[in-house]
């Protein structure tokens, strides 16, 4: 009888990993695996429904696979998979998607942001939340560690899982979001009133996990910030150097004001130093754990991930089939 709440989270393996991934999401990963039944997902499926090239596709799965167990994902304590390996997903997704709405999918925000970038309106990129859905209620999650940006999608989940439960049987719980209360979006550092994200053009945007020291420190002092020269937090006023406040806590531990009252008179210069030597000492350790992994031995985990994922989805699936009138003759 399993009695431990179960936790569920997905990362696209499109490349580009980082610092807003892990202080907004990954982190958290780790922590709660000590807690609850943890199941960690590469959802790449979801990363096929923006333009791709499958050789590198290839590299960013093993290599978004390598970062989160350099960050600390266990394989020995959590289910690790790559989505693709199990097909539960892509089923239970259709499943939901007779009962989804197109009023509801219109009104994604992420959808609508990626159409604005440029992505071709295609039915893989307007049905992703539905997959997403099916993800998270494929293993029956109670909890979903997300960043910010991932709360619509929470929103549309909990609404299908209750949809669901209405239409045909009492199957699915009602899983809620867990969002970090600090780094729950970290900004861009050239464009400080957008996101981090992985598709921005410009490098200089993002600290990627796996950049090195001097990289850090080159991007963190070229972070845009605004030209009254005191260290305060301000979002609207100063949301560059209220970004790296916030990074600087979520890196250290320490509060904003402790920050603040250290660094108010201290310039631009000396507080952006502070920045980038906290991000590289957190960072530092994830970076020596990924050199330290075996491609091969990488790739052993995930197969046995998969089998693992696989064995477990067929009893779940195999309810939802019983509810929906599919099951076997
Ligand atoms: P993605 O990179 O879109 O696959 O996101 C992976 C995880 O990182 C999700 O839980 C996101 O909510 C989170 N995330 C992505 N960008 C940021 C950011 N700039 N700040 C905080 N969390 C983020
Ligand atoms: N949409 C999420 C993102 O861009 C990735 C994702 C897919 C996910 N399926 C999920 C996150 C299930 C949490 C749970 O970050």
């Amino acid at each position: 009888m399993e009695t431990n709440k179960k936790v569920f989270s997905g990362v696209q393996p499109t490349g580009n990993v980082h610092l807003g991934n892990y202080l907004g999401a990954f982190r958290n990963w780790v922590a709660l695996q000590d807690d609850y039944d943890a199941i960690y997902c590469i959802v790449d499926l979801h990363g096929m429904t923006v333009p791709y090239d499958p050789p590198e596709y290839r590299r960013t799965r093993l290599e978004t696979a390598k970062v989160l167990l350099a960050i600390g994902v266990d394989p020995d304590r959590s289910l690790f998979y790559m989505q693709s390996q199990v097909p539960h997903h892509a089923e239970l997704a259709w499943i939901l998607g007779t009962i989804t709405p197109t009023g509801v999918l219109n009104r994604m925000t992420q959808y609508k942001d990626k159409l604005a970038t440029g992505a071709p309106a295609n039915l893989g990129l307007y049905s992703y939340p539905v997959l997403m859905a099916a993800d998270i209620l494929l293993f029956r999650a109670d909890l979903v560690p997300v960043g910010e940006d991932q709360k619509q999608h929470l929103e549309m989940t909990r609404d299908l899982a209750e949809r669901f439960n209405n239409r045909f049987a009492e199957v699915f719980p009602i899983p809620e979001p867990l969002i970090p209360a600090t780094a729950a979006r970290v900004m861009s550092l050239t464009e400080p009133t957008a996101k981090m994200s992985k598709s921005d053009p410009a490098d200089k945007s993002r600290i990627l996990i796996l950049d090195s020291a001097d990289v850090i420190m080159k991007k963190v002092k070229s972070a845009v910030t605004d030209s009254e020269p005191t260290v305060r937090y301000d979002t609207e006023a100063k949301p560059g150097i209220s970004n790296l406040l916030e990074i600087m806590a979520a890196c250290t531990g320490r509060s904003i004001d402790d920050l603040v009252s250290e660094y108010h008179d201290a310039g631009y210069g000396r507080f952006k130093e502070a920045v980038a030597e906290a991000i590289i000492e957190t960072l530092a350790p994830i970076k020596s754990a990924y050199e330290r992994l075996d491609d091969r031995e990488v790739a052993r985990i995930l197969q046995k991930g998969a089998l693992d994922a696989r064995t477990q989805a067929e009893v779940y699936q195999s309810e939802v089939r019983r509810a929906v009138g599919l099951d076997q003759m």
